[in-house]
């Protein structure tokens, strides 16, 4: 697919909102991307895995430095149930988002399915990135940060490499941790600008989520299914992998949803040994291969 349609990039461009046009950058990090999650910036104690990345000091104060990666989005026991993710540990608050709404849109939208709701339970800036329901280790455990995010609550938590948190801090639009990492921040330090990671509750401006594969020329149609998942089988290999973009089936049939793109753990680029395709996509979006595996343009 990837070969196809150079032609169509432009044409593409025109429909495009304005933050999918500058595709394929990155933005500076020291984080080296490889290997393992614990070297991308989904590491949220910010300590690089294997060494010189950041230190993570200057974010003691706004974050729980929970020592370990996983933490800030799965629990071995004690997971939030209210969501379809697996063996969740956020807060995930109820939110009723803004939807795409061009009248060019064929199909339905519904309200993001669990494999958007995951995402934003960070992305949409309203809940602190460590606001978790079971701490590691003896740490506490709160039935009600399954829902609503107790400060004092995640107070409790001790850091054992630097000052404690007093703060909790999100990627909020214009505040907390885009209150340093944004152009002109309120509070200062110049550090790496955060802003198109804070999607906001208005997503109106974002790839639709929660809406079906429409039927046509236009689509092309996903070849594997398993479960409640129907995937494009990149690597042809007959089974779900890691590299395959997909639809998910919450209930109202198979869907796009953050994870459709995005693999959060980062997926190995092909034939880059253990580097990451950048932005966490299931696919290097090199000739606009991720746009063409659904679209047929
Ligand atoms: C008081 C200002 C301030 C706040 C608030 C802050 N940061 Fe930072 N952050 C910095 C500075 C300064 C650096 C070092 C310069 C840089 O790399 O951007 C940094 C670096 C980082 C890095 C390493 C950058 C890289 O990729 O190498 C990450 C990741 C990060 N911050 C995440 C966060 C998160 C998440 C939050 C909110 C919980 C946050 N920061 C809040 C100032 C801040
Ligand atoms: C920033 C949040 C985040 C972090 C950190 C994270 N995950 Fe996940 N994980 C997710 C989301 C969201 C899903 C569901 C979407 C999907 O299937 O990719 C998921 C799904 C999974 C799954 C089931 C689907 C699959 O890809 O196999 C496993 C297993 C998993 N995570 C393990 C881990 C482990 C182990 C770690 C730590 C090394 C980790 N995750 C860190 C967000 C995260
Ligand atoms: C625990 C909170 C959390 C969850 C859950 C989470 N993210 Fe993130 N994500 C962040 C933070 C914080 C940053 C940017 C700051 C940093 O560098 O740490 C980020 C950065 C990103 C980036 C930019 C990566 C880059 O290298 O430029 C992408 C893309 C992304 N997230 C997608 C997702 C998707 C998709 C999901 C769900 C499948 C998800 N995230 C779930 C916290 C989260
Ligand atoms: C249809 C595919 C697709 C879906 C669905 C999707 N993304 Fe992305 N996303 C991309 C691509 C492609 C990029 C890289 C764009 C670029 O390089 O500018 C990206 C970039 C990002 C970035 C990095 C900032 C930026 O704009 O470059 C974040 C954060 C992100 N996505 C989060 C999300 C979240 C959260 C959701 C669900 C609400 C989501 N994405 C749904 C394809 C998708
Ligand atoms: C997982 C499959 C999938 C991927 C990958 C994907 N899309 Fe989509 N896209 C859809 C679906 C489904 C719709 C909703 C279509 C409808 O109902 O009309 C959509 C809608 C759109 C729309 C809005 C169309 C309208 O009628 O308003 C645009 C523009 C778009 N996609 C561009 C892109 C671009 C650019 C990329 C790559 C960065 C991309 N898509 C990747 C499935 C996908």
């Amino acid at each position: 697919m990837q070969f196809r349609n150079l032609v169509i990039l432009s044409a593409v461009a025109i429909v495009l909102p304005v933050q999918w046009a500058s595709a394929d950058i990155d933005l500076p990090t020291k984080f080296s991307n490889q290997g393992t999650i614990g070297n991308t910036r989904h590491n949220l104690t910010q300590r690089q895995t294997s060494g010189g990345g950041p230190s993570g000091a200057s974010m003691d104060q706004f974050r729980n430095d929970y020592r370990e990666v996983c933490v800030y989005c799965h629990t071995p026991h004690g997971a939030n149930t209210n969501i379809a993710a697996p063996l969740w540990n956020r807060t995930v608050r109820e939110t009723t988002y803004t939807l795409y709404n061009q009248a060019s849109l064929s199909g339905a939208i519904s309200q993001p399915g669990a494999n958007s709701l995951a995402c934003l339970s960070c992305h949409d800036g309203q809940t602190a990135v460590d606001s978790v329901v079971n701490m590691p280790g003896s740490g506490g455990y709160k039935e009600a940060q399954k829902t609503s995010q107790d400060n004092v609550f995640l107070n409790t938590w001790t850091n054992t490499s630097g000052p404690d948190a007093t703060s909790h801090f999100g990627l909020k639009e214009g505040k907390e941790c885009l209150g340093c990492h944004a152009p002109g921040a309120e509070l200062g330090a110049g550090a790496t600008s955060f802003t198109t990671f804070a999607l906001g509750t208005d997503l109106s401006n974002d790839h639709p989520v929660g809406v079906k594969l429409p039927t046509g020329a236009d689509w092309n149609v996903p070849s594997g299914t398993k479960d409640n998942i129907r995937y494009f089988d990149a690597n042809s290999d007959n089974r779900l992998s890691k590299g395959d973009i997909r639809f998910y089936d919450t209930g109202e049939g198979p869907e796009v949803e953050c994870a459709s793109c995005h693999d959060p753990h980062g997926v190995p680029s092909a034939g880059a040994g253990s580097k990451f395709n950048t932005t966490f996509l299931r696919v290097e979006n090199t000739g606009s291969a991720v746009c063409l595996t659904c679209h047929n343009k």
